[in-house]
């Protein structure tokens, strides 16, 4: 563990991971009550990628495989991690952690390890937490990784969630530096668990709310009040980079990227919109990936940083929202 000095705090490298086997609309289209066009209006999906359990792929080797290769890009072994934080609703186990499971993969022992659950917020609350940890200069550098099979938790034959979703993993390296003005300079982690009935996946029947009837869809598989999460969604978005700009004095021309979370193409518009972000700033791999929960952002992150788009001294802006139902913000000068 590092001495308690407080510094500043670098991304050393990013990783992602998704599976080969895609699924296309017209796939969907052939299983379920849908069509390639409503799903492209609705959503902006095209098509979205899914583990292939034939091959033995797992959750937990999706989201290994992205922390493997966000060290791999840092050049550094997992050996060199003080904390790996895993961010998912779609994990192995409820014990133990996934984060603990994929610490041992990556030979981080003995790295503490914990996992977030904040549905699609995962990976900008497992990065606000990171940059709080390094910040007060008692780790030195922290792996994190958000991570969600979806597919895993979806019932397939529902088609109001069934075409939304696909399985991904986006994680970042992060360490400790001595410049106090580097890493993440705002931060937001909110939530509102009144709203939790819009978005939920409920392990036996007596989870259910009172006055909900039950879908008939099986227990462990995700229900959600589309529209009620939509209209959350619009207003949220746009709140949440306005008070982010606010709070930090900048404005769109001084932020580099706006890294969202991919949930439907007409949410992001509609905040790109509202407050006049140029399409270049905004970050959009909905159309071949879908909603992948809480490995998202850092899928977004990964790609951006891959292609160049994120250079030393820009300053980007991290969003997103979901189940809890959660939003939360993350600015960082990197
Ligand atoms: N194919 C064809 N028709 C459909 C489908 C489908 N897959 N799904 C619903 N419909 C029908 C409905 O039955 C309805 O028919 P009706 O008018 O005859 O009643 C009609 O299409 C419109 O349905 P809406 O639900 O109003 O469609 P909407 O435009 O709201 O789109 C969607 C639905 C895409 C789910 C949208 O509400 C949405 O994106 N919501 C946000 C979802 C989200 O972001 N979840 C986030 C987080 S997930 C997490 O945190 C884990």
């Amino acid at each position: 563990m590092a001495k308690q000095v407080p510094c500043g705090v670098r991304i050393a490298g990013c990783g992602s991971a998704v599976p080969d086997k895609r699924l296309t609309n017209a796939d969907l289209a052939a299983m379920v009550d849908t069509s390639d066009e409503w799903i492209c209006q609705r959503t902006g999906i095209r098509e979205r990628r899914i583990l292939d359990p034939d091959k033995g792929e797992t959750q937990l080797w999706l989201a290994t495989t992205g922390l493997r290769n966000a060290l791999d890009d840092a050049g550094m072994a997992g050996s060199d991690l003080d904390l790996v934080i895993h961010a998912s609703v779609t994990s192995e186990m409820a014990c133990p952690s996934n984060a603990c499971r994929i610490a041992a993969a990556v030979d981080a022992q003995p790295a503490g390890a914990f996992d977030i659950v904040a549905a699609c917020c995962g990976f900008v609350y497992a990065m606000n937490v990171a940059d709080s940890l390094v910040r007060t200069g008692r780790y030195r550098s922290i792996g994190v990784v958000g991570c969600d099979a979806m597919t895993t938790a979806v019932d397939p034959t529902d088609r109001s969630v069934a075409i939304l979703f696909g399985d991904a993993a986006g994680a970042a390296i992060l360490v400790r530096d001595d410049d106090l003005n580097r890493g993440c300079i705002h931060q937001t982690l909110n939530a509102d668990g009144r709203t939790w009935p819009s978005l939920f996946i409920p392990r036996k029947p007596s989870d259910l709310p009172p006055d909900r009837e039950d879908s008939g869809a099986r227990m462990g598989t995700l229900r959600m009040d589309g529209r009620e999460v939509y209209k959350f969604a619009v207003g949220k978005f746009r709140e949440v980079i306005e008070d982010a700009l606010t709070a930090t004095g900048l404005g769109v021309d001084d932020i580099s990227q706006f890294v969202c979370h991919q949930s439907n193409i007409r949410i992001i518009e509609s905040a790109m919109d509202k407050i006049g972000l140029p399409p270049e700033k905004v970050y959009i791999n909905i159309d071949r990936f879908g909603n992948s929960s809480a490995g998202s952002v850092g899928l977004c992150l990964d790609q951006l940083w891959k292609a160049g788009k994120i250079n030393e001294g820009e300053t980007i802006i991290m969003v997103a929202f979901g189940g809890g139902l959660t939003w939360s913000s993350s600015v960082w000068k990197v």
